[in-house]
């Protein structure tokens, strides 16, 4: 008859689960990956339909004044006008103001420098320097706001 060691009484552990390396590594990938997508769309969603706190940030007077000196000729700026953006662009002679949220969907239109156009990132729409439908689906032009030079400054009524 054998006699029992303290050695052979002690219970041991249950072997741990094993989290091989390359699991965790996919784990980690995963949840950069889904937070990392998360987040641009999520931007991308506010730049296309921004709140209405940002749509009624901006000037609360009837004119917004821009330094002359922030936009170049052939350049381009959006600013808050009555609440809204509006892109202000600077040409040789003049300088025009376009409403910048479509009504088609509401979008926000940019100025494309390079090509001297107004495109809507949601349909492919395309304006010109005055708001003029070029191509897409809007049934309408941009609304224009009065601008002008006066001085040394822009002047958006
Ligand atoms: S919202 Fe701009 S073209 Fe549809």
């Amino acid at each position: 008859m054998g006699s029992v060691t303290f050695a052979d009484s002690v219970v041991k552990d249950p072997p741990a689960k094993e989290v091989s390396r390359r699991s965790l590594l996919n784990l980690l990938l995963g949840l950069s990956l889904f937070s990392g997508l998360g987040g641009t769309i999520y931007t991308i969603f506010r730049y296309l339909w921004p709140s209405a706190a940002v749509q009624e940030a901006g000037s609360p007077g009837k004119e917004t004044i821009i330094p002359l000196s922030e936009i170049s000729v052939g350049e381009a700026k959006t600013v808050r006008h009555l609440g809204k953006p509006h892109i202000v662009i600077r040409l040789p002679q003049a300088v025009n103001a376009l409403n910048a949220v479509y009504t088609h969907r509401g979008c926000i239109v940019y100025w494309d420098k390079d090509q001297k156009t107004i495109p809507c990132p949601c349909h492919d729409a395309f304006f010109d320097l005055n708001g003029n439908v070029l191509k897409g689906p809007p049934p309408s032009p941009l609304r224009k706001a009065t601008a002008k030079i006066v001085g040394d400054k822009i002047v958006v009524t």
